[in-house]
Formats: structure tokens, sequence, C-alpha cells
């Protein structure tokens, strides 16, 4: 089976920051910053105001930066995420409706699943590349460990409560795409301004998947 676009995508990225912005200003600084980091892929949740916005902003203004939609819920905010030029969508979960209207989108779509059953209903859809996600409630990188068994061929973006320290862990696992999660963009560092936090925290991670994709 040739890997999908999403699949790809995602193991590009290797690291998934997953943020929640304010604005558009500071989310081409985060973005700016994760790619000082040695990062490549952002996922800007829709759950602020401000988000499709922030997706144009960062699409035009940051260079080397693939931008994607997450918290996709529905049809119409799947649109809204393409219209506002999202590069990928990612959703939480992924119920029949939602499914049917990612297939049918224009851009790589990483739809959401929180068990066996969940994945399989979307490889049987032909998607190959799933968010595990709420992953470390689920049983962290043990779930991931365990799914490589039934599920080969399936690529994870584990995401959900996973903290720096775990990331090698997760990024050990040879059915793991990409790791994703909101500690490389912490709302304290945001509130001080302190956009030098993000690009370090990038980097550590950066580094993190160096080493893990040198090891395999
Ligand atoms: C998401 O929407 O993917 C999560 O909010 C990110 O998870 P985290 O905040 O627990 O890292």
């Amino acid at each position: 089976m040739s890997r999908s676009a999403a699949a790809a995508l995602l193991y590009r990225a290797g690291v998934m920051p997953v943020v929640t912005v304010r604005d558009a200003d500071s989310a081409v600084r985060i973005a700016r910053a994760l790619v000082q980091g040695g990062l490549g892929a952002i996922e800007v949740t829709l759950r602020s105001d401000a988000a499709l916005d922030a997706i144009a902003a960062i699409r035009r203004e940051v260079p080397g930066m693939s931008v994607g939609a997450g918290t996709v819920l529905d049809a119409d905010q799947l649109q809204a995420a393409q219209d506002a030029g999202a590069q990928f969508v990612v959703t939480p979960g992924t119920p029949p409706v939602l499914a049917e209207a990612l297939m049918a989108a224009a851009v790589p779509v990483v739809p959401g699943a929180a068990s066996v059953s969940e994945i399989l209903a979307l490889t049987a859809r032909g998607f190959d590349a799933v968010k595990l996600f709420p992953a470390e409630s689920l049983g962290g990188a043990a779930m991931v460990r365990a799914l490589r068994g039934p599920l080969p061929a399936v690529g994870l973006c584990p995401t959900g409560g996973i903290v720096e320290t775990q990331l090698p862990d997760y990024l050990a696992q040879p059915n793991v795409l990409c790791v994703g999660g909101s500690w490389l963009v912490r709302d304290e560092w945001l509130a001080a301004g302190d956009f030098d936090a993000v690009r370090d925290a990038a980097r550590r991670a950066a580094d993190a998947l160096a080493g893990a994709r040198g090891r395999r």
C-alpha cells in the first residue's frame, strides 16, 4: 500500500505542536519560533475565534511552516478551514458523517480515533494515518505498542496529555509517524510574550526527533 499524503505529511513533521491561538499576530510569532526551532508543521485548533485568521496569516507570512486546522468537528468547519488556507486537517474523533466529509476534502486529513474499532472504521474508508486521541488517557506508549500487533500498517499521531519527557518513548515506536501536543507552546510563555521559550522547546523536540529517526 502506498503511503497517503497525510501519512507522508505527518512523518515529515515528526512532531506536531497543537496550538489554540489568541490572535493572528501572536500565531505568526509562534509559527516563526517553531520554524526557528526546527519544526515544520503546526495544528491550529478551531477552538478560538482567531483560529481561521491565524491559519491564513501563518500561511501567508511563515514560509517553511505547514499549517493545519485541528479540532475540526463537522463539514462546515472542514470547509472553513480549507477556505482559510489550511494545508491539512485534523479531527479529535471521527463519526461516520465526518468521515464522509473528510473523504471529499481537498487537503490531507488526519482523522481522530480512540480504539481499535474506530481505527478499523477509518481504514475501511482508506485512511492509513490516524490521530490517536487522547493518547495518554487511552494508555499512552503502551497502547501504541499494543496497536502495532493487529494494525501494523496504520500510522499513528498520538496526541493528548503528552509531556516533553515522554516524547522519545513515543517516537521510538515504529507505528508512530508523528507525536502531537501543546507542551511546545505553553500558555504562560504566550502570556509573557516569551517566544524564545517556544523556539527552545521546538529545538529540543527536533533534536529528540532526529535522535529517534537516527536509531530506527
Ligand atoms: C488536541 O486538541 O489535540 C489537544 O488539546 C492537544 O492535547 P494536549 O493539550 O493534551 O497536548
